[in-house]
């Protein structure tokens, strides 16, 4: 696979206009919305995604754009059919030019791996193939590291780390892992988002990040900027652990978007789950069947056509009957509870909501790939507009990581030097 063009711009307008084009696919909430507003202008594509079962959904859930290939091509005029077309063709583009080219590494003794788990480390490795063999021998900053294992991978045996993380004892386990392996390491405990990260910023260090999250990402990026590193790489997640209301754009073209997305809408990207085993699935279905179900008995109690949020908390209440857990969420939220002729019935209409629900969400998931690519598009453009060299693209499948997005950055005369 190549890796994506560096027309980052071009890619960045087509997918701007696409998610503005069609907001109201994707910007909607089927889990607490009883009708989506697209489902007025697609009435064929809503009648048969809401006649399809749970199975159907989970089976498409990671790949929705097969389940809407068999949905027929409806809607008012042409326009049914051209939105999926037109999503299509421009996702397998996008997919297509998301690889990133690999370099031989290392080889580590594979005792290094033990005790890291078997995904984690995969992704690691793939990672550090992705960075080109002359940023070996530089000291290397892990951002947001857990215990380090990114950092120390890419330093052993001689280069120099420093592990920046908060949690003391993912600190304490890092310092004690570099001990065994004899790695020059430091493990500053440390707020990324505070004024002392600043200290650890060396821009003569290689600074690398796996999943920092949300600000934890966004601040290394805008460090960048201020201290002038030469090399990064990140792997972002979590975008919607963010402190303001909307993601802030960081490059001139996001900044100039009409688009304006809220922590609910960042959340999009991370929908699909392919690390969830079976029990654990049935475990979060029965969840959110129950309250789908509650849902429905608490509109007819209050009188009232709104979805009314049950804390999380209840998700472990060990309740063994659909209608003790409807009573005790009716206790919590200080509602009556109006009679319930048959409790089977109404725990019925949960899970045939939830089946619903998880259809309807196929068609967001069409744009979860589109909108996570916009943001990264948006980190690329702002270090290009820095004068770095930047690829883009997956540095692992999906199966290892849902967030399997990279950016590789290298400031421009960096490279010059090294090729003179
Ligand atoms: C998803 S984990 C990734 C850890 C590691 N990079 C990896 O791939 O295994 C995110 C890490 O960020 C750390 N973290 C969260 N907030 C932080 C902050 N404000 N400052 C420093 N580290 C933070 C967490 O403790 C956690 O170890």
């Amino acid at each position: 696979m190549k890796h994506m063009p560096e027309s980052f711009t071009e890619h960045f307008a087509a997918l701007d206009q696409l998610l503005l084009d069609h907001q109201s696919l994707w910007d909607n909430q089927p889990f607490t919305q009883q009708r989506l507003a697209w489902e007025a202008d697609y009435p064929e594509l809503s009648a048969w995604l809401r006649a399809q079962n749970l199975e159907h959904a989970e089976r498409h859930q990671l790949e929705p754009w097969k389940a809407l290939e068999e949905a027929p091509l409806m809607a008012p005029g042409e326009s049914g059919a051209y939105f999926l077309r037109e999503i299509q063709k421009m996702y397998l583009t996008l997919l297509a030019q998301t690889g990133l080219p690999r370099h031989p590494v290392k080889q580590l003794p594979g005792v290094m791996s033990r005790g890291i788990p078997g995904r984690k480390w995969q992704q690691i490795e793939a990672f550090a193939a992705c960075l080109p063999p002359h940023w070996q021998g530089s000291r290397w900053l892990d951002w947001c590291a857990g215990k380090g294992h990114l950092g120390r991978r890419l330093a052993w045996p001689a280069d120099s780390l420093c592990s920046l993380e908060h949690d003391p004892a993912l600190v304490e386990a890092g310092k004690q892992l570099s001990r065994q392996w004899h790695v020059k390491a430091s493990h500053p405990q440390c707020d990324a988002l505070g004024e002392q990260a600043i200290a650890h910023l060396a821009a003569s260090d290689t600074w690398v990040a796996l999943h920092a999250c949300g600000d934890l990402h966004t601040s290394l990026l805008r460090h960048s900027k201020q201290q002038g590193v030469q090399r990064l790489a990140i792997a972002p997640c979590c975008y919607n652990r963010i402190r303001t209301r909307h993601y802030q754009p960081l490059s001139g073209l996001g900044q100039a978007s009409a688009l304006q997305l809220d922590r609910h809408m960042l959340g999009l990207p991370l929908q699909a789950t392919v690390t969830a085993g079976a029990a654990e699935i049935r475990r979060l279905n029965r969840n959110m069947a129950w309250r789908l179900g509650f849902d429905l008995l608490q509109r007819q109690w209050r009188q009232v056509d709104a979805y009314l949020p049950v804390p999380s908390a209840a998700n472990r209440w060990r309740h063994e009957s659909f209608a003790h857990w409807c009573q005790a969420a009716a206790r919590l939220k200080g509602i009556q509870p109006g009679p319930v002729n048959d409790w089977q019935a109404a725990e019925q209409a949960g899970w045939q909501r939830l089946a619903e629900v998880r259809n309807l969400e196929l068609v967001q998931g069409l744009f979860r790939r589109p909108l996570e690519l916009w943001l990264l598009l948006d980190m690329a453009l702002f270090l290009q507009e820095q004068g770095f060299a930047v690829q883009l693209g997956e540095f692992c499948p999906w199966q290892l990581t849902p967030r399997n997005l990279l950016l590789v950055a290298e400031r421009q005369e960096e490279i010059q030097e090294k090729c003179t």
